[in-house]
């Protein structure tokens, strides 16, 4: 079934809002105050949907979060039942420091075709559109992938390029790639947004890999997946409490690999705004009583992909 278009636009209104409630506190110094912010807005927008709201990526465990924990239901309406992801500050750093690259994310589909992803970190690989099955694959070595994505899309190597978190897990990859005078986009926080500029050529990146956040993975999946792009990822469990969690969300196969329709099924919508400036979408900008908002788009069955840049009120 598909999502109703008129649908989209609330989506729009959560991730702006939420955008801008956090703007007014970038470059405090604070992840945590920004963050809560962000949530706090977010959950009082989603409160108000006139729809059924269920948290399935959201801000942790009931223990740990008392806003948009997981299984938290929203909405002002019963139907219709729809289940969401949510990182209301993508990029604490970035918001806290003033820096490019934060936002506001939300991913919906109807009930129960949204992947229950725990709190750990994903082993991810995303790649462009239309790219023949078993070209990339997350269990291939960094070598083989780039080398067969090169001859796929009849590239030179060295015409190749990867974005992949700063990190130092990552430092064999990195090397590799090195060698292989592959250019090599290290991104410091943000693998959302990285994961998502393998969605144009514009924006210069091949592929996206390496290690991060499992809910951000899900949501990049859900953008991805309206641009017929690649994704795969595995979970990685380091810890018992870790192990338990997933169990309790029906995960069984700790060392499953997941594709993109293991991830998301279905319709999807997927709306990212920018609240300070970065690659896929412009910051907030004040406009006297009223906010410029950029907003990154998708809605799988209606084919939307596109930028909406909307001048909104406060409403919070
Ligand atoms: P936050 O917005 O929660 O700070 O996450 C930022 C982020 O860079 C994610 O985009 C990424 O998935 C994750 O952190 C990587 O985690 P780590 O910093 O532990 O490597």
């Amino acid at each position: 079934m598909d999502i109703e278009e008129k649908f989209l636009k609330h989506f729009i209104k959560v991730t702006q809002q939420a955008s801008i409630a956090t703007f007014s506190k970038i470059g405090n110094k604070n992840k945590n105050e920004v963050d809560a912010l962000a949530t706090d807005t977010m959950r009082k927008v989603l409160n108000n949907i006139e729809m059924k709201v269920r948290v399935v990526i959201g801000e942790g465990e009931l223990d740990e979060a008392p806003m948009l924990y997981i299984g938290e239901t929203l909405g002002k309406n019963d139907e219709p039942e729809i289940d969401i992801a949510v990182d209301p500050l993508e990029g604490t750093n970035f918001a806290a420091n003033n820096l490019p690259g934060a936002l506001s994310v939300i991913a919906a589909t109807y009930k129960n075709n949204l992947l229950h992803a725990p709190e750990t970190y994903m082993d991810k690989i995303a790649y462009g559109p239309n790219v023949e099955k078993d070209v990339v694959d997350l269990d291939n070595n960094f070598n083989q992938n780039i080398k067969n994505l090169a001859d796929f899309k009849n590239k030179n190597i060295e015409d190749m390029s990867i974005c992949i978190l700063d990190r130092p897990r990552h430092s064999k990859i990195i090397d590799e790639a090195k060698k292989l005078n592959v250019k090599i986009k290290l991104i410091s926080d943000g693998d959302v947004s990285g994961a998502i500029l393998v969605t144009n050529e514009k924006y210069g990146v091949d592929i996206f890999l390496g290690i991060g956040g499992g809910p951000e993975g899900v949501l990049a999946a859900c953008a991805l997946d309206a641009y017929n792009c690649g994704f795969q990822g595995r979970f990685i469990f380091d810890d018992d409490k870790s192990i338990k969690r997933a169990n309790n969300m029906g995960i069984k196969d700790l060392k499953k690999k997941y594709n993109i329709k293991d991830i998301v099924k279905g319709d999807s919508i997927f709306c990212a705004t920018g609240i300070t400036k970065g690659e896929l979408v412009n910051g907030i900008e004040v406009l006297g009583e009223y906010f410029m908002t950029d907003t990154f788009v998708t809605h799988k069955s209606k084919n939307i992909k596109m930028n909406v840049k909307e001048k909104v009120k406060k409403i919070l």
